[in-house]
């Protein structure tokens, strides 16, 4: 996979900066996330909450969604930065599954603001056992073959 040190601080700065624009009123916990896509564009998002709290969505997905609904459709990395102690934080489930869907082999970087504890990981090993678009697009060619 490999990331250039430029590709990797441009989209460290681009969820650092997304970061500052969370909307976090509930949780207190801000995060920002960005996905780089292969011809260099990067988007970004951060957590939003809502006061019925489920209406609300994390950093990741509206980096993703920001990015799709942009025309874009794969992603090789994406940037998560939130405030943590000594461990990285990384995506929560739901976003990893996101991410699955759109960015199968990419590099996750988890980072604080500062970027004194930072981790990096692909997202294979952040989603064992996955499911996604082909387990669905199979089971659909299957039904349609034996009708
Ligand atoms: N959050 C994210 O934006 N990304 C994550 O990976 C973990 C959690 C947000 C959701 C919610 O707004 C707040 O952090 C606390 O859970």
């Amino acid at each position: 996979m490999g990331l250039t040190k430029t590709q990797r601080e441009a989209l460290l700065k681009a969820a650092t900066e997304a970061r500052e624009h969370a909307h976090a009123p509930y949780s207190g916990f801000a995060v920002g996330a960005a996905v780089l896509a292969e011809d260099g564009s990067i988007f970004s998002g951060c957590n939003v909450e809502v006061s019925n709290y489920s209406g609300g969505c994390c950093a990741e997905r509206i980096a993703v969604f920001k990015a799709v609904s942009s025309g874009y459709r794969l992603f090789i990395a994406c940037a998560v930065v939130a405030e943590m102690a000594d461990n990285p934080c990384g995506p929560c489930g739901a976003c990893r599954q996101v991410l699955w869907d759109f960015a199968p082999d990419s590099e996750v970087i988890m980072s604080n603001p500062t970027g004194s504890v930072q981790a990096c990981m692909p997202l294979s090993e952040l989603i064992p056992l996955s499911f996604g678009p082909e387990n669905v697009l199979d089971a659909i060619k299957a039904q349609h073959g034996s009708g």
